[in-house]
C-alpha cells in the first residue's frame, strides 16, 4: 500500500500525518510507503514547522528529516490513497484528478474516524488551532488506517 499525505503547505499537518502513520506502519511491519506534499509550493524545500516538530518529538516520532515539496499529477499514478487534510484541499486535488479512478483515490483523512461527517483538520500555522490536537486527530486516523481501534 502506497499512502499521500496532503495538506496546503506540507510543513505543519501533513509531516505530522506521515511522520505518524511511518510509526505505525513500523511498529506493526507493514511494509507500506508512505510520503506527504502540500498543494502549495509556497514552503518547498523546508523542513517542517519547528511546532510540528516538537509535538512529533513529544510523542517520540522524529520529522525533522523531511521536506516540503508540491503535490503533482502523477502522485495519482504512484499512490493508492491521497487523504487531505481538509475541503480545501480536496477541491485542489481533485481538481488535478484526470479519472474517476484518480478521483476515487483522496478522501478526508477524518473520514476514516469519523465516516462522512467531512470533519477537517484545522490549519494550525497561525496558531488558534494547537499543533497537539492536530496530533490527537491524526493519531486516531492513522489508528483506523493500518486497522488499529
Ligand atoms: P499546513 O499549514 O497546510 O498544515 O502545512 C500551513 C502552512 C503554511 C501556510 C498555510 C498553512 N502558509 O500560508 O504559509
Amino acid at each position: 500500500m502506497k499512502v499521500l499525505m496532503v495538506c496546503l503547505g506540507n510543513i505543519c499537518r501533513s509531516p505530522l500525518a506521515e511522520g505518524i502513520l511511518q510509526q505505525k506502519i513500523n511498529n506493526l511491519s507493514l511494509g507500506w510507503e508512505v510520503d506527504s506534499a502540500g498543494t502549495s509550493s509556497l514552503h518547498a524545500g523546508e523542513k517542517p514547522d519547528i511546532r510540528s516538530i516538537q509535538v512529533a518529538k513529544t510523542n517520540g516520532i522524529d520529522i525533522s528529516n523531511q521536506r516540503s515539496r508540491p503535490f503533482r499529477g502523477w502522485d495519482f499514478e504512484t499512490f493508492d490513497w491521497i487523504y487531505v487534510m481538509d475541503s480545501s484541499n480536496y477541491r485542489d486535488v481533485i481538481a488535478m484528478a484526470q479519472s474517476e479512478k484518480e478521483k476515487a483515490k483522496v478522501k478526508l483523512i477524518m473520514n476514516e474516524l469519523v465516516p462522512g461527517k467531512n470533519i477537517a483538520v484545522p490549519d494550525p500555522y497561525y496558531g488558534e488551532f494547537g499543533f497537539e490536537n492536530v496530533y490527537k486527530m491524526l493519531d486516531q486516523a492513522c489508528d483506523k488506517i493500518v486497522g488499529l481501534n
